[in-house]
């Protein structure tokens, strides 16, 4: 056990998920029952740090939160240390604010930060282990691709969320005979569409990783139609795109770290739709409604073991690792080595194959 940790910070950075309070709610209470730690909540990720803001945790601060949606400590996503945006003369400027992040740190006697988040909280965490301060990750996101994890809390509710609202398209688009074209979040991964898609019985999946034909597209719709199918749905990535096209971005956030937002892919596939096939056709974006409420069982779960693992890491002084959850075992990779990247549907994925098998077109 590590006699030099006494005093801990949690964080959780960039967008929210559904498990993040089960992980502060596990680190914390692991930290104060069974290693007597004295615990920091750093409010609104790096943001909190290089502000220096932070409050103690007591138990009763994390007692009955397991449920709850959203993170008790607030999250950040444009506050990378390393490219802060600072206003001068009126005019925002990117400036380097690693140094006061670690003067912060050491200030408040942070003998360890546990980082919750995802690729762009990792990448911010290897660089302050860079500057000698103590980090172990915790992998956050809807969209499930962070590098070497193959499952990251918050993914089963997000999926849950869109299945649900799949489902509730169905009979709408039944009614109405129509092509319901519904947007799912992911970024560059197509993860999400893919487990809600086969989940909802989607019979067009657009996933990142497969540019799709946007005439084979139409070919399965009307193909349907002359079947007497009377509705589809189509359940797209965000990050979906047509063959030798480009993504839809929605909007550049310059002070972010990764400044683009998809969207927009739903509205503008459907209209092409409609014009190519004359099937009335709808669009649907579900949003940020698939980051929110309480999560479910399983995040619920993992996110405790998670928040349980880390606390056990940085006492055995296992630092600079992100707690994983790899071929069926809970471990650990090295956080240098997620930072930046991002693990994508593979094309052999046997879920993809099951699909296929059953019917379902991935535009290809
Ligand atoms: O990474 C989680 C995620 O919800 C993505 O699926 C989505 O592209 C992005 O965040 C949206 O970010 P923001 O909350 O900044 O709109």
């Amino acid at each position: 056990m590590s006699s030099k940790i006494r005093r801990i910070g949690v964080l959780t950075g960039g967008g929210d998920c559904p498990g993040l309070n089960a992980v502060i709610r596990a680190v914390t209470k692991t930290a104060l029952n069974r290693y007597e730690l004295e615990v920091m909540g750093i409010e609104d990720g790096f943001l909190g740090l290089i502000q220096n803001r932070m409050r103690k945790l007591e138990w009763s601060d994390v007692s009955n939160i397991l449920t709850l949606g959203g993170t008790i400590l607030g999250t950040s996503n444009p506050s990378n240390p390393r490219s802060y945006a600072i206003k001068r003369k009126g005019k925002t400027e990117m400036a380097d604010v690693t140094d006061r992040v670690v003067e912060h740190v050491q200030a408040a006697g942070l003998d360890a930060l546990i980082c919750i988040g995802g690729d762009g909280t990792m990448t911010g965490a290897a660089d302050l282990l860079k500057h000698g301060i103590n980090c172990v990750g915790v992998p956050k996101t809807i969209d499930n691709d962070l590098e070497g994890c193959e499952r990251t809390f918050g993914f089963d509710t997000a999926v849950n969320t869109a299945a649900e609202c799949l489902d509730k398209i169905h009979s709408t688009a039944m009614s109405h005979h129509r092509v319901m074209v519904v947007e799912v979040m992911g970024r560059n991964a197509g993860w999400l569409a893919l487990h809600a898609g086969v989940a909802s019985g989607s019979d067009i999946i657009l996933i990142p990783e497969i540019p799709y034909d946007f005439d084979k597209v139409c070919e399965v719709l009307k193909s349907r139609s002359r079947q007497d199918k009377r509705f589809t749905i189509v359940c797209v990535s965000e990050g979906a795109s047509q063959k030798g096209g480009d993504k839809v971005v929605a909007q550049r956030i310059e002070t972010s770290p990764d400044p683009i937002r998809l969207g927009g892919i739903a509205n503008k596939l459907a209209v092409e739709i409609n014009a190519c096939t004359g099937l009335d056709t709808r669009a649907t974006a579900l949003g940020h409604i698939q980051r929110g409420g309480s999560p479910t069982p399983f995040d619920r779960a993992l996110a405790t073991l998670y928040g349980f693992h880390a606390v056990e890491l940085l006492m055995t002084g296992a630092v600079g690792q992100l707690v994983v959850w790899s071929s069926g075992k809970i471990g650990e990779v090295p956080i240098e080595q997620v930072a930046n990247k991002q693990r994508l549907v593979p094309l052999d994925s046997p879920l993809m194959a099951a699909a296929r098998g059953v019917g379902t077109s991935f535009g290809d």
